[in-house]
């Protein structure tokens, strides 16, 4: 199978979990937008859900497809929320954001109930920080917030690279307006003391990396379906 048939067998897998009248966080990403798909045919049949968007990109997708969107505001207490990851580690660890959505990503995830995260198996790994960690900055400050980031990894024992995201010749701007900083300091040895370290940044939003937020990672292979509960 190609990559993207096993990103919409882990999305097809996933579907079994939504049961009808569930109110839904809907990741971003191409794995997420093959979950919209398959969620649009059952809403075509009658299934009845409410979708929180974790992105404007995916939610033009739920529109266009006739997924009933709410908010977080409507409904700040979600069932379950589907999304797919950068990374996963084997306690269920994520890096996520590679497209950009990790802010709305995680507080979509942090209202809902469960977590589950979908992926072909070339998301998982033994730890964090071989893809580079998107860490969502204010705009105001940039070069102050990037020294205080590089200060946080030197002092935690890394070395490596921290880098602007540009698209298009310009930065790179979230759905939010902010900034994203991409941190290539390889293996992460620690992501909780990481992350203090990081949330201690005036300037920093937030960082992809989910700690102990997915219950259920369906993860799609050569060898078929795996469905990794999160441990302990
Ligand atoms: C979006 O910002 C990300 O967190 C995505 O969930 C992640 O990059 C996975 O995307 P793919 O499913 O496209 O690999």
């Amino acid at each position: 199978m190609s990559q993207d048939e096993l990103k919409t067998a882990a999305a097809r897998a996933a579907l079994a979990h939504v049961e009808d009248g569930m109110k839904l966080g809907i990741g971003t990403g191409s794995t997420a937008e093959a979950f919209v798909h398959l969620l649009a045919e059952k809403v075509g049949d009658g299934m009845r859900v409410l979708g929180v968007p974790t992105s404007e990109r995916t939610a033009r997708l739920c529109l266009e497809l006739g997924v009933p969107l709410t908010s977080l505001n409507e409904e700040p207490e979600l069932d379950l929320c589907i999304d797919g990851a950068d990374e996963i580690d084997p306690a269920l660890n994520l890096t996520k954001g590679g497209g950009g959505a990790l802010l709305r990503e995680k507080i979509v995830a942090y209202a809902s109930a469960k977590m589950i995260v979908i992926a072909d198996e070339s998301k998982l790994v033994d730890s964090l920080g071989g893809f580079a960690l998107p860490i969502e900055v204010n705009p105001f400050g940039l070069e102050a917030t990037r020294l205080h980031v590089q200060g946080a990894y030197r002092d935690l024992g890394y070395s490596g690279e921290l880098r602007l995201r540009v698209r298009s010749g310009e930065a790179f701007e979230t759905d939010g307006g902010h900034y994203i900083l991409d941190a290539s300091f390889g293996h992460i040895s620690n992501p909780k003391a990481l992350s203090d370290a990081l949330h201690a940044i005036p300037g920093v939003v937030e960082h992809g990396m989910f700690i102990g937020m997915a219950s259920l990672a369906v993860v799609a292979g050569s060898g078929g379906i795996r469905e990794l509960p999160a441990r302990g």
